[in-house]
């Protein structure tokens, strides 16, 4: 708990989302099945839940799947169901007893059976609790997401349940998966590739990005905390100039 101590409490982001990347390089450099890499990062989930609530974010999205994953050959993708459902599984006590709000984002309806089954039941035992909001994004893709609230909004359009006018910002974004959650503050990619690959296209339009090259097998506690002071130094503008932000002008 020291490290969290030199963070702003005041300054914290309220969402934080997480593109953990870098399993299979981390398998590979040590001569381990690709799979072994994605068994360990589920450690680091554990390891970085656990921070984010003791920290005091409010909503932590972790990117496990994208809609472009299912690419990946039959016994990684499979590897990876088998791997989310125990990790559903085991991780239900310790949500409930760190009031932990389970939800989701992306194509469930893509999900094996049995797993949707599982995180169904996760989502349900967990729909009380008032702490930290853990988002999984499982077969997320932002473009199918805009996509889809597009398409949603002209169906009501055509029955006569909405007016053309009133597709305002927030209302679209009252559309997507994230309907609901503030937008991510904190954008940290670990894996060290400069891009987003399709992970919340429109809610990143001012979020602060971090990219770490730790593979995300390795990411630590103390990474999460410096990313988060990274994220502390920064001055926010959302389009003004610096000193209308910080009161010079
Ligand atoms: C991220 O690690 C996990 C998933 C995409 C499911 P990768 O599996 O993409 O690891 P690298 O990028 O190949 O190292
Ligand atoms: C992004 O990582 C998806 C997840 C972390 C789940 P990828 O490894 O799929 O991204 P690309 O293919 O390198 O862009
Ligand atoms: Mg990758």
């Amino acid at each position: 708990m020291s490290t969290s101590l030199e963070l702003d409490k005041k300054k914290l982001p309220q969402h934080i989302a997480i593109i953990m990347d870098g399993n299979g390089r981390w398998a590979r450099s040590r001569g381990l099945m690709r799979l072994m890499g994605h068994k360990a990062g589920v450690k680091t989930v554990q390891l970085i839940v656990k921070a984010a609530r003791e920290i005091g974010i409010s909503a932590l999205t972790l990117y496990a799947f994208s809609s472009e994953n299912w690419k990946r050959p039959a016994t990684e993708v499979s590897g990876l169901m088998s791997l989310l459902k125990s990790y559903l599984e085991s991780e239900l006590a310790f949500m409930q007893e760190n009031n932990i709000h389970l939800r989701t984002i992306g194509r469930k309806e893509n999900l094996p059976r049995e797993i949707s089954e599982v995180l169904n039941a996760s989502i349900a035992n967990t729909a009380a609790n008032t702490g930290l909001v853990l988002n999984l994004a499982l077969s997320y893709g932002s473009r199918d997401e805009i996509v889809a609230a597009a398409r949603e909004m002209a169906k009501l359009c055509v029955a006569g349940k909405l007016r053309p006018e009133d597709i305002t910002e927030e209302a679209f974004s009252g559309y997507l998966y994230t309907a609901g959650l503030p937008d991510p503050d904190l954008i940290i990619r670990t894996g060290g590739e400069f891009r987003l690959s399709n992970f919340l296209l429109w809610q990143a339009s001012y979020a602060e990005i971090f990219i770490s090259e730790t593979h995300w097998p390795d990411f630590t506690r103390e990474d999460f905390i410096a990313a988060i002071a990274t994220f502390q130094k920064r001055q926010r503008r959302f389009g003004k100039t610096g000193d209308q932000v910080s009161g010079n002008n």
